[in-house]
């Protein structure tokens, strides 16, 4: 649980209120996506790269999301990934991942995700205070939650203080880009991280490895690229459970560099990226 101030919100409204929205709609549109999978998913377009791909799903329960946030909270700003952006007026904006994991979902590898947060300030990680969020693992039908200052849950059960664990005995999760670019830089990364740890694991979903990260499942997490809607639920998570969720240099977390974990294991880590200067620019 963190002991961060919550900003003013608007009237009627709680960091508990806005928790509770945030997992109703994470597992209604997991509920969608586990009823609706066809027997074969199709790319229904590409978005940064070739092997960026979009689903009709991911843009079905964007607007499904869109709609139901429209209609709970008509003075809020949406920041969704599937590019559904709406304009509000409360200070508030919720950052939704309709499907966190897309190339798992497309696959049916079972590691997919809903994500939906809401943030007071701009929805920009530097800048931002999370208030509250869901993941929703759709496969698994499990769903983490938190909210600011109230600490994280799995399935309503809250979540127990983790041990830090030394870099040579933690397992790391880590995600890649899309763009051809950027993961050269982040393989040649890599080459300095993977001799030092326990393993590495790509599961695919951000947002799950944020909550994995949070309930003791890996140890640490790192990755590049992360935007918004990946991270502001996850982050939430991971930092209510006693986590720490920071970039490099002392800097925020965010689309440079995201890295989550415990005591001396994230320090050891967050020495080895900015030696290997994994924030320097790749031209991704
Ligand atoms: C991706 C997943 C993946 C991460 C990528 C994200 P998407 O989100 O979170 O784990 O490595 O950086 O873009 O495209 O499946 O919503
Ligand atoms: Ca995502
Ligand atoms: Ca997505």
């Amino acid at each position: 649980m963190t002991s961060t101030n919550v900003p003013p919100l608007p009237d009627g409204v709680t960091v508990a209120s806005l928790r509770e929205l945030a997992v109703s709609l994470a597992t209604e549109a997991g509920d969608v996506i586990r009823a609706h999978r066809p027997e074969r998913v199709t790319v229904a377009g590409t978005k940064s790269s070739d092997v960026d791909p979009v689903t009709a799903m991911d843009r079905a329960v964007e607007e499904l999301l869109v709609s139901r946030l429209t209609t709970a909270r008509p003075e809020d700003a949406i920041l969704g990934e599937e590019g559904d952006d709406v304009p509000g007026t409360s200070g508030l904006t919720w950052v939704v991942d309709p499907v966190d994991g897309t190339v798992n979902y497309l696959y049916g590898v079972a590691s997919y995700s809903v994500s939906v947060a809401v943030v007071a300030g701009p929805p920009d990680p530097a800048r931002w205070t999370v208030l509250a969020g869901c993941v929703h693992d759709v496969v698994a039908g499990r769903t983490w939650s938190a909210g600011l200052g109230e600490g994280a849950t799995l399935d309503g059960a809250p979540l127990r203080p983790v041990e830090p664990a030394p870099l040579p005995r933690s397992l790391v999760g880590t995600g890649f880009g899309y763009a051809a670019s950027r993961r050269a830089a982040q393989a040649r990364v890599l080459t300095q991280v993977l001799p030092r740890v326990r393993d590495i694991r790509r599961l695919g979903s951000a947002a799950i490895d944020l909550c994995l990260l949070a309930q003791g499942a890996l140890d640490l997490y790192y990755e590049r690229g992360l935007n918004p809607w990946d991270m502001a639920a996850g982050s939430l998570v991971a930092t209510e459970a006693g986590a720490r969720v920071v970039g490099l240099r002392g800097a925020a977390p965010g689309v440079t560099m995201t890295v989550a974990g415990r005591g001396e294991g994230l320090d050891d880590l967050l020495s080895i990226l900015e030696e290997a200067d994994a924030d320097a620019p790749d031209g991704a």
